[in-house]
């Protein structure tokens, strides 16, 4: 079957206003749940295109509807809006002025590709079908806004019926549109630890419980639940980031605390770790003698792009941006919160490469940067989805 292109071009007004509206948000950083300046831009030039707008949905997320009233799926396009508490060492001329915050993974972009898709499929009006969603949502960060913002009903009124989102990437050449379905990013989990022995003298270690030797065996060991009990070809990873213990040289102290985190890319695998992780800790403490407490934390799902929406995906950007433009994606043992509406719905999370030169620092980095010229490719995939998905009749 012959494939239809679908062109989207993008007014060079629109282009320029998609850069400096990126470069705005990038001078003005705000944390997860904090985006009220970012939000409240939003909200405004939502309003002045005519969409059906919600606002303080999640605390700072902001939803758009536009309802053509002609047949269609239900759409919803997502970005996610905070920065990172990082200070910017980048050297742009529009770095961050808050101190100490800092879009260090590309949210403004996010930001300023789907409100340029926004204004695109305003001026199109006429060719869209279905129902449209322009999400925009806070704290992806660690702190878990998509998951708010789906517990505030953004699935629902109107009921969506599919989902998608966009990650600009500073490892992959700019413009191209990278998908893959199944499993792209890991679930990211995380556990606290406190080894409690009996404290004494450095000098008399027979007379004590060593939290500290214990602690050691312990991440020692752990490291065998990945290399010895799970399938190799099963990406796992678990690192212990954090061990406090002790005040002084020649002192045994009475425990030790450890914080680490846990990433997989299957939920079965995932549903196994506190277990395997714990029965290593016991075992390790009751060597010992010592006693423990283990707090295992379900934080991020793993990723999951379903399989014909991620198809689909991959044959739009085919299709939009031209076929040397839409490639397959590498996993990233990185975590995602889009995870949550991907649970819900039937969806796709693609990455758009954005690397500055050859030298791209990796996302959270103080010098991270993008490539702009990314940012078309950007709105003209976002349109593409909002002219093209509603109608899109998925076969499952
Ligand atoms: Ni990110």
């Amino acid at each position: 079957m012959a494939v239809q292109p679908l062109a989207v071009d993008i007014p060079a007004s629109i282009l320029r206003d998609v850069i400096e509206l990126r470069r705005d948000i990038h001078a003005h950083p705000e944390l997860g749940f904090e985006e009220l300046r970012t939000s409240a831009i939003v909200a405004r030039e939502l309003r002045s295109l005519d969409y059906e707008v919600r606002t303080s949905i999640a605390q700072t997320g902001v939803v758009g509807v536009l309802r053509t009233g002609r047949p269609g799926r239900t759409v919803l396009l997502r970005a996610d809006m905070d920065a990172l508490p990082i200070e910017e060492q980048s050297g742009v001329p529009f770095a961050s002025v808050a101190p100490g915050k800092m879009h260090a993974c590309g949210h403004d972009a996010h930001v300023a590709i789907l409100l340029g898709a926004a204004r695109l499929v305003r001026e199109r009006r006429d060719e869209c079908c279905g129902t449209l969603v322009f999400c925009f949502q806070p704290a992806e960060e660690g702190k878990g806004g998509g998951k708010a913002m789906v517990e505030q009903g953004v699935l629902e009124n109107p009921r969506v019926d599919a989902v998608y989102g966009l990650h600009v990437w500073s490892r992959l050449t700019p413009g191209v549109v990278a998908v893959r379905p199944g499993p792209i990013m890991a679930s990211s989990d995380s556990i606290e630890i406190t080894i409690r022995g009996k404290g004494g003298h450095g000098a008399a270690p027979h007379e004590t419980v060593d939290a500290i030797v214990t602690s050691a065996h312990f991440i020692t060991a752990v490291q065998s639940v990945v290399s010895r009990t799970i399938d190799p070809l099963q990406p796992a990873v678990i690192t212990i980031g954090s061990i406090h213990s002790g005040t002084t040289h020649n002192v045994i102290p009475d425990e030790a605390r450890l914080l680490g985190t846990v990433r997989a890319f299957d939920a079965g695998l995932r549903d196994e770790m506190p277990a395997r992780i714990e029965g290593v800790l016991r075992g390790c403490c009751r060597a010992a003698d010592a006693s423990y407490d283990f707090q295992y934390d379900r934080r991020y799902p793993v990723t999951v792009n379903d399989a014909v929406e991620s198809q689909y995906v991959r044959e739009l950007a085919a299709r939009t941006l031209g076929a040397a433009n839409s490639v397959d994606l590498t996993p990233i043992m990185g975590a995602e919160d889009f995870s949550y509406m991907l649970e819900r719905r039937p969806g796709c999370f693609f990455f758009l490469g954005a690397q500055p030169g050859l030298d791209g620092e990796p996302h959270h980095s103080a010098r991270f940067k993008i490539d702009e010229a990314a940012l078309e490719n950007g709105v003209r995939m976002m349109t593409a989805l909002a002219l093209d998905a509603p109608r899109h009749p998925v076969q499952r």
